[in-house]
Parts: C-alpha cells; structure tokens; sequence
C-alpha cells in the first residue's frame, strides 16, 4: 500500500528526512531552553485551554523514576480557582503589599492559571516494592526516610521544567515558585491527601509589559567552567 512518503518529490531518503526533522525539533528545543525566564508580572488576559493542556499532557511525557508516576498537577483557571490557592498560601498583607503596586510580584496574582507540581511518594514506595526493584531495599519496608534522593521530587521537577519549556515554546510567560506556608490550608481546600508534597506552583499567563527580572538575576550565571567538572573535581 503505497504510504504519502512516496508522493515525496524533493528526492531525499527517508532517513535524511527524518535526521532533518529531528534538528529542525532541536534548534526550536534550544532556542526555548535559551529564551526560558521566569516571569512574575501577568496580563489578566485568559490562556487558550487547548494549549494549556497540550502543555500539561506533555508534562506526563517527562522521566519517571521506575516509571512510578507519581507526579499529580493540580490545574487552577480564573480568579475563582487561582484566588484558592493565593488565599491560602500568602498573607492578606502580602497580596495588599504586592498587588498592582510597583514590586517584583506586582501582576503575579493576575496570571489566569496556576498549576500546582505535586509528588506522591506513595507510589515510589509501592513501585519499588514490586519484584523488579525489591532489591533496590527502597520499598515499603524502607519508607521513604531510606531514599538517598527523593525520586518524587525529581519527577515532580522535570516535570515543572517540561511546562516551564513549553510555555516558553507558546510564547507565554511562566514563574515557578516555591509554597512558603499554607500548605496545610491548601490541601485541605483542593481536597489534596495528606501524603501528597506540594512540590511547587507554576503560574502561567501572557507576560505584562511591566514585568521585569529579578534582583537574583544580577548574580550573573556561573560560568561553564565552575559548573562542569570534565573527568575530575
Ligand atoms: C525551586 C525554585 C524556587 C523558586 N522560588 C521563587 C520565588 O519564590 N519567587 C520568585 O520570584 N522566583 C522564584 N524562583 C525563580 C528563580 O529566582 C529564578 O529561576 C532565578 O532567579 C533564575 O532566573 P531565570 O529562571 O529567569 O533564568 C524559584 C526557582 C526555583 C527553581
């Protein structure tokens, strides 16, 4: 059955075209990679939902430790949904301090979604209990204090990264950020378990036009050299 490659006219073989397509993917990867910063001052303006969860079903396409899956994303849209999770993570003083004055933060409050990284380390447990990991000892048994490096918060993470580089790819602006209190309020308003980590927030939304870095950012980036070790310390 004759498949469209045969109605291919520009003469080059299959395996050319798809090492071509394969370096067309990576330049616009790289070109997210390079762009990507975080941004911290929203246009109230809604984003398209379509994309919003085509940037979400990517999220499920990042590593995962035993394949465990244990990353859960709580999707907050609009003022109603997105004011839950303000209301119980900051103050009143903060929002007061911080919204639509002249801080850093100013428009955060306005980005028409949040998304929340979530990790379970339930299903670490239970995945490396399984008769392929057991003899990791990282099962049950061990609980969770036995792992050298959580699994679940790195799941969680490249995940966030995967939404922070497609918002970059959508040309939306992204801020990941850490839930500093209210943990407690927030998981009992979206019905989250008590064994579930909040990992994070991700706030999504078209950019401000006042938005602008953080002082952090003057730190200036570590050079190549003081980050990558070649062969030895
Ligand atoms: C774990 C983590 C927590 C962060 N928490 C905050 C935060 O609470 N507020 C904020 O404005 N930025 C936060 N950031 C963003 C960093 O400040 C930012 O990534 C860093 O300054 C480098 O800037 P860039 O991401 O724009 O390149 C956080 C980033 C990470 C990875």
């Amino acid at each position: 059955m004759p498949g469209p490659c045969l109605s291919w006219t520009d003469g080059l073989s299959p395996s050319t075209r798809v090492a071509n397509l394969a370096n067309l993917a990576s330049v616009e990867l790289a070109d997210a990679i390079r762009k990507r910063k975080m941004t911290r001052s929203f246009s109230s303006e809604p984003v398209d939902k379509t994309i919003v969860y085509s940037i979400l079903s990517d999220a499920l396409k990042a590593p995962s430790a035993g394949f465990a899956q244990g990353c859960h994303l709580m999707l907050l849209e609009g003022p109603e949904q997105t004011g839950i999770f303000w209301n119980a993570t900051t103050t009143s003083e903060w929002r007061e301090r911080n919204h639509r004055g002249t801080r850093l933060h100013s428009r955060l409050l306005d980005a028409p979604v949040v998304v929340i990284c979530l990790a379970d380390p339930e299903a670490y447990l239970e995945r490396y209990s399984e008769p392929d990991k057991y003899a990791s000892g990282l099962g049950r048994d061990a609980g969770a204090e036995a792992w050298p490096v959580p699994y679940w918060i790195v799941d969680a993470s490249f995940a966030a990264m995967t939404i922070l580089l497609r918002c970059t790819g959508e040309g939306l602006g992204a801020l990941f950020f850490g839930i500093f209190r209210g943990e407690a309020q927030l998981k009992h308003d979206l019905g989250i378990p008590a064994h579930v980590v909040p990992v994070g927030a991700i706030a999504i939304g078209h950019p401000h036009v006042d938005d602008r870095l953080s002082t952090s950012v003057a730190r200036g980036r570590r050079p190549f050299d003081q980050v990558v070790h070649h062969g030895k310390w």
